[in-house]
């Protein structure tokens, strides 16, 4: 499973880039108006520090053209870049036209099955359901993700499944379980993915069992 960072925090970033552990960065127009200074300067910064990375880029045009445009260059700011493009009607053409020259899409704001089903058709290389916005308006995400795993499966479609929007360590367990290809984690999220209570209680117990030994050096 792929882990991507869902925030366009340099410092946090940097602070995790070598770990071994991120595979990629979602930015979304929220994350870079929060993230401040020029986006261009932020999103080049990021692509350096993940040179294998897959760095998604939101598009912010919304003229078709310009979409199109705009995408073009977002592409070309970096060998790693994805573009972000919201799924919608007045951007099936100028997706097609970007899928054929080979630029990176992943499809965002997915809210349905037949959502999915069509960017798929497009052979977009990732769909990125928003688990939490789900949730928040009634509807189960999980239940959501699912069912479009369900679905590329089924018919067999490259496009990677991207679990976006997700809130808490729950989520991203019913991710892993679903099968998603891809969990992109917020910094708040991703702060708690390596801890448990009983790992704390656990080095406090070896830790004292170690000292009652009363050795400075060990091997
Ligand atoms: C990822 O691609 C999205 O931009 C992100 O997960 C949105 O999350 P939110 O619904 O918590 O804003």
């Amino acid at each position: 499973m792929k882990i991507f960072l869902d925030t366009a925090d340099v410092v946090f970033i940097k602070q995790w880039a070598d770990s071994g552990l991120i595979d990629g960065i979602t930015t979304n127009p929220s994350h870079l108006s929060k993230a401040g200074g020029d986006p261009k300067a932020v999103i080049q910064e990021i692509c350096g520090l993940l040179p294998d990375g897959d760095i998604s880029v939101e598009i912010t045009q919304k003229v078709p053209e310009d979409v199109y445009k705009q995408a073009k260059a977002i592409a070309a700011l970096g060998k790693n870049i994805t573009v972000k493009i919201p799924v919608h009607e007045q951007y099936v053409h100028i997706i097609k036209r970007l899928v054929d020259e080979a630029v990176s899409i992943n499809i965002t704001l997915v809210f349905s099955l037949a959502q999915a089903l069509m960017m798929c058709k497009l052979g977009v290389n990732y769909i990125s359901p928003f688990i939490g916005r789900l949730d928040d308006s009634g509807e189960s995400g999980i239940e959501k993700l699912g069912q479009i795993r369900h679905m590329i499966d089924e018919y067999s479609y490259p496009t990677e499944l991207l679990a976006a929007s997700l809130r808490t360590i729950e989520h991203f367990n019913d991710a892993m379980l679903i099968g998603a290809d891809v969990a992109t984690l917020p910094v708040k999220v991703f702060e708690k993915i390596l801890q448990h209570p009983l790992t704390d209680t656990g080095m406090k117990r070896f830790d004292d069992d170690w000292q009652k030994l009363g050795i400075s050096q060990f091997p």
